[in-house]
């Protein structure tokens, strides 16, 4: 039954209570007392309606309800969060961090076009830890991107350091997310996978045009390979292909071009629905490489080129 519903039913009872009682001055009094509970009835239940009100307006900017991710983490999935960034990153005190990154996703999300792919903790985990783990340079590479809105995002997140970074994106730009074994169909937000679509976020975000390289194609094809090696990154975000193979081929590429000391993100690693993230890049940390793993927070690992 619902809170209003509740409240309604405490009133009527409260009356038929008076209505049956006894002698009349008794009756007098405790009619008066009914009338004041009843005032404080209605006046909850006026509150509850409007309490209604906002929670339904919350609802529409941050729940989901259009097709973006809902953005309204409780208490303890920050509260874990937190303690994962500290754990990944030594800082002492990463609440303020984790606040601020909220921020700027809903921020970025409400003025751009589509959405950032993934749950609120995950998203705010990769917007962290690798400002607080200290990139060598600000140059990003960010292999898929959607609709640009995540590397939108962390620029803005590098600015929160006095830091400007410049993007390269890697992406198909295929109208839809191309996933391998998945139906590629349309994204839930009505929006399309377009190089129009990405530059638009990047521009409705601040990101100047000429900070900004953006590849159309796969990571694994060689021109663009060529294209992109041109330097080492601070930070690589590594979330194309999600497959085992894709993520064995991305890792083995970026660890060429990645500088020494800069960190890589490997997103929905852990993730159920993309096993073949986690076991890629558990089985390549095994092996003979210079990445080393610093922490994973939420569904994201984070690694460093010693
Ligand atoms: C999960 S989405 C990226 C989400 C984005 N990073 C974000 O946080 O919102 C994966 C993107 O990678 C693209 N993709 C798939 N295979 C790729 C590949 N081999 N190289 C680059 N991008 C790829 C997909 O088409 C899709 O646009």
């Amino acid at each position: 039954m619902s809170n209003i519903r509740t409240i309604e039913r405490i009133g009527r009872r409260l009356e038929r209570a008076v209505r049956k009682s006894g002698p009349a001055n008794g009756r007098n009094r405790r009619v008066s007392e009914v009338d004041e509970l009843r005032g404080r009835v209605d006046a909850m239940e006026q509150e509850l309606r409007d309490a209604r009100v906002a929670r339904y307006t919350q609802e529409l900017l941050f729940g989901g309800l259009d097709g973006r991710g809902a953005r309204m983490p409780t208490k303890g999935s920050v509260d874990t969060l937190v303690t994962q960034v500290e754990a990944a990153t030594g800082e002492r005190d990463a609440r303020a961090h984790v606040v601020a990154a909220f921020r700027t996703l809903v921020e970025v999300e409400l003025r751009g076009v589509g959405r950032i792919a993934g749950g609120t903790p995950n998203i705010l985990g990769k917007l962290t830890v690798p400002l607080l783990l200290g990139p060598p340079n600000d140059d990003v590479l960010e292999i898929g991107t959607l609709f640009g809105l995540f590397s939108s995002a962390l620029t803005r997140q590098f600015a929160r350091a006095g830091r400007h970074c410049s993007l390269t994106i890697v992406d198909p730009l295929a109208d839809v997310q191309l996933q391998p074994g998945t139906a590629n169909t349309a994204d839930p937000s009505g929006t399309p996978v377009s190089e129009s679509v990405v530059r638009t976020n990047l521009e409705l975000s601040g990101v100047p045009a000429e900070r900004v390289r953006l590849h159309q194609g796969f990571s694994g094809d060689p021109a663009i390979r060529r294209a992109v090696s041109d330097r080492a990154y601070g930070t690589v975000i590594v979330d194309g292909d999600h497959s085992a193979e894709g993520v064995r081929a991305d890792l083995e590429w970026v660890e060429e071009i990645v500088a020494p000391g800069g960190l890589v993100v490997v997103d929905d690693y852990g993730d159920r629905t993309w096993p073949g993230v986690k076991e890629a890049a558990d089985e390549y940390l095994a092996g003979d490489t210079a990445f080393e793993l610093m922490g994973v927070a939420s569904t994201s690992a984070f690694l460093r080129r010693r």
